[in-house]
């Protein structure tokens, strides 16, 4: 297996909608998943979408209990459906923008669907930190960022300065109604 190159913002990757794959996975593509894993715990992080490792297609990898032996979930062409209005205020990262933090909204609650790696449909329902890392993952495929779900532009700051993001997420009390 090999660490990947990650891409940063900027780069027009990041910017752009990811194509579905179709099954069964080329050889390549199950690699590619392979490194992924590797790229994405070597880092470490909690999720890693294609697009961050320059491939343009609908694939994520998500870690989203903590733990370096927690579960590593591989969805291909996932679909994500909010269930309820709910939304609540975190704290997010994202390794294509190092040392930076954001506030961001996301639905509490979320139905996922896709397909993993040998093309077996996989469903679910994600709360709370799974149903936000599911977000993040997705919105990759569709070339968003997390800052452009954020809803003020002070609500990113550098990571040493991470006591003042969690002062103003406490001031917002998780409700995102400004
Ligand atoms: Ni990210």
């Amino acid at each position: 297996m090999t660490l990947l190159k990650i891409a940063r913002m900027g780069h027009p990757v990041l910017w752009a909608e990811a194509e579905p794959l179709t099954f069964p996975l080329a050889g390549a593509v199950q690699r590619l998943i392979d490194d992924m894993i590797e790229t994405m715990r070597d880092a470490p992080g909690v999720g890693l979408a294609a697009p961050q490792v320059y491939q343009s297609v609908r694939l994520i990898v998500v870690q989203p209990e903590r733990g370096p032996d927690a579960p590593v979930h591989v969805l291909v062409n996932p679909v994500l459906e909010p269930l309820g209005a709910e939304q609540e205020f975190g704290i997010e990262g994202c390794l294509s923008m190092p040392d930076l933090q954001g506030l961001v909204p996301r639905y509490r609650r979320a139905a996922y669907r896709g397909f993993d790696r040998d093309g077996r449909p996989v469903s679910g329902e994600a709360m709370g930190f799974h149903a936000r890392v599911l977000q993040h993952e997705v919105d990759h495929l569709d070339g968003i960022l997390y800052p452009m779900r954020m809803l003020d532009p002070r609500d990113i700051a550098y990571t040493k300065e991470t006591t003042h993001l969690i002062e103003r997420m406490n001031r917002l009390a998780g409700e995102p109604s400004r």
